[in-house]
């Protein structure tokens, strides 16, 4: 594997492998955990170069939200990545993704709006214009993202479709600990008590889709009874929501601070 940091530097790793077979690409902001290793393990299995990046992108924090709080484990990142059978490994600095006088954003603007976009404004565009970015970098043929982050999976596929990218995006199911918590780079900021409470996520979300198996009730209207249950757990949105032709039952707390989402997809291609 080699690791890269300057988009020189990956244009020239890349060129000879342009036409001779499939490139993916793998967007991480880092601390990679078995979701990731899921969507590094497909990109591996389906293409002939895998090219992964980590890059904590600022512009997607918004100013409430700890920028400098997100975890970074650059050494133990490079060695996953490696055992995952990444070729190119991209580790950008921020000012090589946004050098001095950069003013240019995309935003997808309805979707970005909407649910995890309300409770976190400007995150949207900052997702998208960082993974355009990587997307025109590497110019991959296909590019990997986890069903976790439905919503971010929409946008992006929107922004595909409505700049005419050559590139296909392929959603990884959501990896999750063995008691049903979805992985995420954020639980380690849990302590015991409070990785209990979260799990009332995971079960309030089971119990919405066994709602709609059922055909009796409303998904979200029983999650939401669920999740109020739980004391010390703060509901930010517990809804359903249209995306790429799916019916998805979207959630996001926060317990002690740590804001979790997680979905549960009730119709369409369960991905
Ligand atoms: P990050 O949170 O590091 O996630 C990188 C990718 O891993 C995303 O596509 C995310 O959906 C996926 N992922 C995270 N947890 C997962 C899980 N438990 N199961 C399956 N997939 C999981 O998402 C981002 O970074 C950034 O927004 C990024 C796309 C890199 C742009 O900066």
């Amino acid at each position: 594997m080699r690791t890269v940091e300057t988009v020189a530097a990956v244009r020239e790793a890349l060129r000879p492998c342009r036409g001779a077979g499939s490139i993916g690409l793998v967007p991480t902001m880092g601390a990679l955990h078995d979701g990731h290793l899921a969507l590094l393990a497909a990109a591996r299995e389906e293409c002939d170069v895998v090219v992964a990046s980590v890059f904590v992108n600022p512009t997607q924090f918004d100013g409430g939200e700890d920028l400098a709080r997100y975890p970074r484990n650059t050494n133990r990142d490079g060695a996953l990545a490696a055992e995952a059978g990444v070729d190119l490994l991209f580790t950008p600095q921020p000012e090589v993704m946004y050098p001095d006088g950069f003013q240019t954003f995309v935003d997808v603007e309805e979707l970005s709006r909407e649910l995890e976009g309300e409770s976190r404004p400007g995150h949207f565009r900052g997702v998208a214009t960082v993974c355009l970015k990587l997307f025109n970098i590497v110019r991959p043929d296909r590019a990997y993202f986890g069903q976790k982050d439905a919503q971010q999976v929409a946008v992006l596929g929107r922004m595909v479709a409505d700049l005419d990218l050559e590139l296909e995006l392929r959603v990884v199911p959501t990896v999750r600990d063995p008691d049903g918590l979805a992985l995420s780079s954020r639980n380690v900021h849990l302590l015991p008590e409070e990785r209990r409470q979260a799990l009332i996520l995971p079960r309030a979300l089971g119990a919405g889709a066994d709602t709609h198996r059922s055909g009796i009730g409303h998904p979200d209207v029983v999650a939401r009874t669920i999740l109020l249950r739980e004391r010390g757990v703060e509901i930010d949105y517990c809804a359903l929501a249209r995306w790429n032709g799916r019916l998805v039952l979207v959630a996001a707390i926060t317990v002690s601070g740590t804001r979790l989402i997680d979905n549960v997809v009730l119709e369409g291609a369960p991905t």
